[in-house]
């Protein structure tokens, strides 16, 4: 088996780690991957985006399926060009990766179809934006319809907070394109929850959910981020009833939406839910796996189950076996490393050493790069993704922490606290 991994973040090596542990055998080439990635496979130096190119590349290696990660591989319409060419690809079309590069469009289309999300009205002048915000009153959240690598997101918690934000998107081009149609939303209160979904478009499967850490600093302070950290599983989410709740009322009348509409999803779908009083509402919707997340999801998922399988066979267009979900075996909690500077002005360059990793710690490489003398240096905000594993929360925060204090590089920062809902969770269920 030999497949074409698109990408070159932690989230990507996960994937190869996971699709090597499945299967040991496997041959994997990474476009353009990253310094740990090449541990697994072969590393070519193609843009994710330049789909003539990887297309020539699947060909030239003869590789029997592709993997897609990032999203803007599926907005150039990697996927769309890989099936006109017959070759099989892991990942929604660019109309159906709609869903995510356009938060008016995906909008819409959870309204027209009732599952469960914020109210909203989409906008693209002032005065209707502004009217909206009176009607929905404060905290209100601005947003911009288009990709704006997750800054397009405004909280506001005053009226003029908020007439600010809409300015800013409709007359002073803040988000450029992106901006140009703008949500008024109502604001939702309650934990986050990614839920991830394998799909051949009807059929689903379940990854045992996730929570993300965007703030930079611990307690969820500072600025929002790509992700600082993630773990894997979150005991409210396995219960079987949560997850049944979310499989029914959101992911299956999205992808009947989306047939409805012609335009079925396939691949990864990732709902970012809120749990809100009134029950899980969507925040958004991504096409693709979500990273940090994937880096905790990836190693807890039972090591019976065939994560590589199901993806071949939705590369492939056929049907997969509907089961509510792949079950997580262990715990994990992924801490981002980063650079100083991130997420403003990340700097880069600095020299990285990584000691030996113990059992329980995995190692994901996201921004780094080796030079020609084989020293390994920053490239990138998030550096890397040190995945702690145990058998309790506890362990695999402990794990992953120490990791992350012991790598090296100039300015490094972390958050010590991931985690820290699902152990404050346990100590109120102990009554500590
Ligand atoms: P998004 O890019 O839509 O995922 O938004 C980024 C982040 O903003 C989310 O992860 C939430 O933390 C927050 N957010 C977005 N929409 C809302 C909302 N309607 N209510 C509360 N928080 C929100
Ligand atoms: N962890 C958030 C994302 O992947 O979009």
């Amino acid at each position: 088996m030999k497949v074409l991994l698109v990408g070159g973040g932690g989230r990507e090596h996960a994937l190869a780690w996971r699709l090597r542990q499945e299967n040991p055998k496997l041959e994997l080439i990474a476009a353009p991957g990253n310094p740990g990635i090449a541990e697994l496979g072969r590393c070519v130096d193609v843009a994710t985006t330049n789909v003539d190119a990887l297309v020539e590349l699947a060909r030239a290696e003869s590789v029997d399926w592709t993997l897609v990660g990032p999203e803007a591989a599926l907005a150039a319409g990697v996927v769309d060009t890989f099936r006109a060419a017959r070759l099989p690809i892991f990942g929604p079309t660019r109309a159906a990766a709609m869903l995510e590069t356009s938060k008016s469009y995906s909008k819409t289309l959870m309204l027209g179809a009732g599952i469960p999300t914020a109210r909203a009205v989409v906008c693209r002048d002032v005065s209707a934006a502004r009217r909206a915000v009176d009607e929905l009153g404060t905290p209100v959240v601005v947003k911009a319809s288009g990709l704006a690598a997750g800054k397009g997101v405004i909280i506001c918690q005053t009226i003029a907070e908020a007439y600010d934000a809409i300015t800013s998107m409709l007359q002073e081009n803040a988000f450029g394109d992106a901006g140009t149609t703008i949500l008024v939303e109502e604001f939702m209160e309650g934990e986050e929850l990614s839920v991830f979904v394998l799909t051949d478009g009807e059929r689903v499967v379940a990854l045992p959910a996730a929570q993300d850490h965007k703030r930079l600093l611990d307690g969820d302070r500072g600025p929002n981020t790509g992700g600082m950290g993630a773990y894997c599983p979150v005991s409210i989410a396995e219960s079987a009833v949560l997850m049944t709740t979310i499989v029914d009322r959101v992911i299956r009348p999205t992808l009947g939406a989306m047939r409805a509409r012609g335009t079925p999803f396939t691949g990864l779908l990732y709902a970012g839910l809120m749990l809100t009083d009134a029950g899980p509402k969507v925040v958004e919707f991504n096409c693709r796996f979500g990273d940090p997340e994937t880096q905790a999801v990836m190693p807890v998922i039972a090591p019976n189950e065939s994560v590589g399988e199901a993806m071949f066979a939705i590369a492939r267009n056929e049907a997969i076996r509907d089961t509510v979900e792949f079950h997580a075996t262990r715990s994990a909690v992924t801490t981002v490393v980063a650079t100083g500077g991130y997420p403003d002005r990340p700097r880069t360059g600095d020299m990285i050493t990584i000691p030996s990793p113990p059992a329980g710690v995995l190692v994901f490489h996201a921004g780094t790069r080796r030079l020609p003398n084989n020293q390994l240096v920053t490239s990138g905000g998030r550096v890397l993704a040190i995945t702690g594993l145990g058998k309790s929360l506890d362990d695999a925060q402990r794990n992953s922490r120490d990791f992350a204090s012991k790598v090296s590089f100039d300015n490094k920062q972390f958050r010590a606290d991931i985690g820290w809902r699902e152990v404050a969770r346990r100590a109120g269920a102990s009554g500590d």
